[in-house]
């Protein structure tokens, strides 16, 4: 009997020590702060040192893509001093930081919907983006002013515009999938939270479908090398199915190694 494939990710890949693909969203900045007495944008300032150290750590793992979730949808709503500080905070980091990222071979690539930033961010972006295309080293997405449900309608609109006369019956995952924001990445094997919350909040909810998730009470300016490895070694010894059976792994693990 022949199987229809309904999804993209049945193409199962290889489960591997390593992941190649590693999505966090780095929370608990303002209550590492709040522990301190100091202003809860002091924890985003500290959680700027933690960005740099996961990314060298990602590097020297041997991970090709590492996506960070630096300000969503919905963190419009925090206070306007905060909103303004992440903005500001993100442009110096920019600035400063992409001769750094340039130099140790990192291409840096920007997702979420830059409409709504201020002109000089947007500009900064673009050529922090210029400057790394053609690096060949670690993929380093930084999602900003960015959803998941944004994602899929922005791809849904881009699709249809591109292809207006398309049937329903053609409407599939292979058809929508290339117009979504991180079409050039493979999805997600680890996704890792910090600060305690267990949940996706708007994230990549279309390319984590299959993603193991790690949640750790660690707040984000703490999250240090011995945590990030902490969670490299849960990941290792997570069996990654796929929808198959544990029996049916083993079988073409078998089979792979005579
Ligand atoms: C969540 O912590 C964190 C953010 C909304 C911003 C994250 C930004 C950075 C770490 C710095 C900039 C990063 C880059 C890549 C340029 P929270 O404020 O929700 O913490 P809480 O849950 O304790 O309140």
């Amino acid at each position: 009997m022949t199987t229809t494939i309904q999804s993209s990710t049945l193409a199962v890949p290889p489960p591997k020590a390593i992941p190649s693909h590693v999505a966090i969203i780095m929370d608990g900045n303002g209550r590492w702060a709040n522990q301190r007495f100091l202003p809860r944008v002091a924890g985003h300032s500290k959680g700027v040192d933690t960005v740099k150290t996961i990314v060298q750590e990602c590097a020297s793992y041997g991970i090709k893509y590492l996506t960070l979730f630096a300000f969503s949808t919905e963190n419009w709503r925090r206070p306007s001093h905060e909103v303004t500080f992440l903005m500001r905070l993100f442009f110096k980091v920019l600035k400063l930081q992409v001769s750094l990222i340039h130099k140790n071979n990192v291409k840096l690539v920007i997702v979420g919907d830059l409409s709504a930033f201020p002109e000089p961010i947007r500009k900064n972006a673009a050529q922090a983006q210029q400057l790394t295309e053609n690096n060949t080293g670690l993929v380093l997405t930084i999602a900003a002013n960015y959803g998941g449900r944004w994602d899929i309608l922005n791809a849904m609109r881009l699709a249809y515009e591109n292809n207006p006369d398309i049937l329903p019956e053609n409407m599939t995952e292979e058809w929508l999938s290339p117009y979504l924001s991180m079409s050039y990445a493979p999805e997600p094997d680890l996704f890792i939270r910090t600060g305690g919350e267990q949940r996706v909040s708007n994230f990549l909810i279309w390319q984590l479908a299959y993603t193991e998730m790690y949640y750790t009470p660690i707040f984000w300016p703490d999250f240090d090398q011995q945590a990030f490895a902490d969670a490299l070694t849960w990941y290792r010894f997570r069996e990654r199915r796929f929808g198959q059976t544990g029996h049916q792994l083993l079988e073409s693990q078998i089979v792979k190694n005579a």
